[in-house]
């Protein structure tokens, strides 16, 4: 796979910032922890990871704005170009000893995401993708799974936990899923989540109340591979909503029905 000068700029700075994250992760009963809210842990390491990779993608495309979990939004002077970044999804994973969260990168263009990459340091897992170059995992070549009915696919999903989002609805939404799949999963990194839907592991996939920097990267990965991501209206920019469905046409269908049945029972 010949990989452009985009994504060898994204993969430098992933690569680099992995690096800390996985030293950091090793040490994980030692790290300074401080509470950002309720739930919801931002470690030393995140915002190290995040200096880093706005370092390396800045000094590599000067001018480009850059929006982070941690620092929020730094406007270049490119007006046209947004990096947008989470340097560690899955944090109570990784808090947890759980080897599971990744660094999201997206890239966006006047309003479209034309480039992204999910990189989970720890099994050395890279998914990229560039608008219209297709998906790949390393070296490989995604295409999103096949299977067309509900009742053999294994689903991911995100659920709301302590002091966020709408516990009663999320009941709803899990009520109306699990009756019709072949299995669900709740993995915590919704990144990762999305670069499995890319990756054929889940067929589908989704999540209410996310923000930009959790969905930027994962929707190219899943379209880049074939598949399709919406919001709950099918609405064609779900990093703007921070609502996700994801699948191939036929699962992303099924799940979009069910969901919205489920929240207006
Ligand atoms: C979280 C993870 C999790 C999702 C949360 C996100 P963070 O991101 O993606 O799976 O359910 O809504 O906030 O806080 O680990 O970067
Ligand atoms: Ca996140
Ligand atoms: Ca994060």
């Amino acid at each position: 796979m010949l990989r452009s000068a985009l994504l060898n700029v994204m993969i430098k700075a992933a690569q680099k910032a992995g690096r800390t994250l996985k030293r950091d992760f090793g040490e994980v009963e030692h790290l300074q922890v401080s509470l950002k809210g309720p739930g919801n842990y931002v470690s030393a390491a995140d915002r190290r990871a995040e200096e880093i990779l706005c370092a390396e993608l800045s000094a590599a495309r000067p001018g480009y704005g850059f929006v982070g979990e941690e620092g929020g939004r730094r406007p270049g002077t490119d007006e046209t170009h947004t990096w947008i970044v989470d340097p560690l999804d899955g944090t109570s994973n990784f808090l947890h000893g759980i080897p599971h969260f990744a660094i999201s990168v997206g890239l966006e263009r006047e309003g479209t995401i034309v480039a992204g990459l999910v990189y989970n340091p720890i099994n050395e897992e890279l998914f990229t993708a560039e608008r219209g170059k297709g998906a790949f995992l390393n070296n490989q070549r995604l295409r999103v799974a096949a299977r067309k009915r509900l009742g053999d696919a294994v689903v991911g999903c995100g659920l709301p936990h302590l002091g966020r989002g709408d516990l009663g609805l999320a009941g709803r939404d899990l009520a109306a899923v699990q009756a019709k799949v072949a299995g669900l999963r709740r993995f915590g990194a919704a990144a990762l989540d999305l670069a499995w839907v890319a990756a054929g592991r889940f067929d589908g996939f989704w999540e209410r109340d996310l923000s930009p920097w959790d969905i930027a990267a994962g929707l190219i990965l899943v379209r880049e591979a074939g598949g399709f991501v919406t919001d709950f209206q099918q609405g064609d920019s779900p990093w703007i909503s921070g609502d996700v469905v994801a699948g191939n046409e036929a699962i992303h269908r099924e799940l979009l029905s069910l969901l919205n049945t489920a929240a207006k029972s």
